[in-house]
């Protein structure tokens, strides 16, 4: 059975963990070196792995890319339009076809259904690289950004501002897994998957739904936002207007602890989410954010081919 990387729960806790002191430690030993040299023992010498995208992608793209010449390895890239895939071939024998020719597959799509379906007809693993439900590779980053911080990820204070979406949910499954607490501020009406609240509860995480923005910022370690209007969704006035009151700004920051962070996963949209005074801050550490998309899917790939 292929390790497939489809959310964070297909590892647990033990392996998250793992996955991230593997990506500290090789970050580390890389420090300086050319980007496209490979780690010492080049550990995935002579695999490919094969990325398809049905949305657009500037950093899945690019560290999934760098991840694979760094572990020694190899990818390409395909847009799901030029593929057969694009004009009806089905996902099973898109699935098939890959297993035979490259050593994994990532996918980023919309329904989630579809990359569960990949997972299902592919004998090499699949890794999720967003979909409508999910983004588990950016979250590793998340993590991996938060602990290189110094901070410890149980017992963590994060707060999420403005549309419980795709990324809030990977962190909703982290902070059940890392045992941390999430303060989740949304207008009403866009409120994050239930079932990802309970099964974070479940597990032991905190987790708070609330309309006031104050309340959910008040004291927390780290401060996280993302677009509000995710790939595939309409830029309608109303909700931009309904997200106003969660915009994460000078004012709303400054309930936080004085030793907070701000993450994005990026891109991001200066003036609406987030203003450029908390961007460019000294709290903000979005582009550290954006490189360990690198460092945490090079362990995450290496998960997948059983040497973590
Ligand atoms: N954060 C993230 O996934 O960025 P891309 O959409 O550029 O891949
Ligand atoms: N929520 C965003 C994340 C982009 C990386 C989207 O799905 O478009």
């Amino acid at each position: 059975m292929a390790r497939h990387f489809l959310n964070l729960g297909d590892a647990g806790g033990d392996a998250l963990a793992a996955i991230i002191n593997d990506a500290l430690d090789r970050k580390a030993a890389r420090a300086g070196w050319p980007k496209g040299r490979p780690d010492a023992g080049a550990p995935l010498e002579g695999r490919v792995l094969a990325m398809i995208f049905e949305k657009n992608s500037t950093r899945t793209r690019v560290s999934f890319d760098m991840a694979m010449r760094q572990l020694g390895g190899a990818a390409m890239v395909m847009e799901s339009g030029s593929m057969q895939l694009g004009r009806g071939e089905s996902i099973a024998d898109t699935a098939r076809v890959l297993s035979r020719m490259v050593d994994a597959i990532m996918i980023r799509t919309d329904d989630h259904a579809k990359i569960e379906e990949m997972a299902r007809h592919a004998t090499v693993p699949v890794i999720n690289g967003l979909t409508d439900q999910s983004h588990p590779c950016q979250i590793v980053a998340d993590l991996l950004t938060i602990v290189e911080q110094g901070k410890a990820l149980p017992g963590l204070e994060v707060a999420w501002l403005g549309d419980g979406n795709n990324v809030l949910h990977s962190i909703l499954e982290a902070a059940g897994l890392m045992k941390f607490n999430v303060r989740v501020a949304t207008p009403q009406g866009y409120e994050p998957d239930g079932g990802f609240v309970k099964a974070a509860r479940a597990r032991g995480a905190g987790v708070t739904l609330t309309s006031d923005a104050v309340a959910a910022v008040r004291g927390v370690d780290i401060v996280v936002t993302d677009t509000w209007v995710s790939m595939g969704q309409s830029h309608a006035a109303e909700k931009i207007a309904a997200m106003m009151p969660y915009q994460v700004n000078e004012a709303l920051m400054a309930h936080a602890s004085p030793d907070a962070r701000f993450l994005h996963c990026l891109p991001a949209h200066i003036g609406e989410e987030v203003t450029q005074g908390v961007f460019g801050s000294a709290q903000s550490v979005v582009f550290d954010e954006a490189e360990n998309r690198i460092h945490a899917q090079k362990s995450v790939l290496l998960w997948c081919f059983g040497a973590i």
